[in-house]
């Protein structure tokens, strides 16, 4: 990070990636969460850095209401697209809130996790559950963010997830 800079994270959870930047040197995070559930403990982390008042934290999907927060330096998707059906909108919306750098993390597109994500499905469907696990391809997942003006700068396959960094040119 450098000094100063703003983070939006979208589905961020708790916010710890947000509390990494924080300590990083970022100035201030904005969280977009579809679900409250995870403020009052996010909002104890905060505390417990001595980050209290540095977070904002809304409620909605960016990707339909893009008024949901402003733009930022630094935006993240870490393990979010993989939970949302409509990947270009989604990665769309973000890349447009990107003013220097996108960091997502998704699915590797393998036969491991196209039958994990299967089961998974299967799983919540049984349960009732409306939540589905999707393996986007990950070149479609780049080229949504490249065509609103982002480079690709660093890419990186693990066993199961991949992560991929661009940057605005
Ligand atoms: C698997 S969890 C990951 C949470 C956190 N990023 C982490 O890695 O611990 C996915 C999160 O994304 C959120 N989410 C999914 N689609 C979203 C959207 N369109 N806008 C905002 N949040 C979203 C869900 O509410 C959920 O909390």
């Amino acid at each position: 990070m450098r000094a100063g800079e703003t983070v939006l994270e979208i589905g961020g959870g708790i916010g710890d990636i947000e509390i990494e930047l924080l300590r990083s040197g970022a100035e201030r995070a904005t969280n977009v969460e579809l679900s409250a559930a995870y403020e009052e403990l996010g909002t104890t982390l905060f505390e417990q850095e001595g980050f209290e008042g540095r977070i904002e934290w809304r409620y909605g999907d960016i990707s339909t209401d893009p008024e949901l927060a402003p733009p930022a330096d630094v935006v993240v998707l870490n393990r979010v697209v993989c939970c949302y059906p409509d990947m270009a909108a989604l990665v769309g919306a973000a890349a447009e809130k990107t003013r220097r750098s996108l960091a997502l993390s998704f699915p590797r597109d393998t036969l491991l996790m196209r039958t994990g994500g299967r089961a998974i499905n299967a799983w919540c469907r049984l349960r009732r559950s409306d939540f589905r696990f999707f393996v986007h391809p990950p070149p479609e997942i780049v080229a949504a963010a490249r065509k609103r003006g982002l480079h690709l700068v660093h890419q990186h396959r693990g066993r199961l997830w991949q992560i991929a960094a661009l940057e605005r040119s």
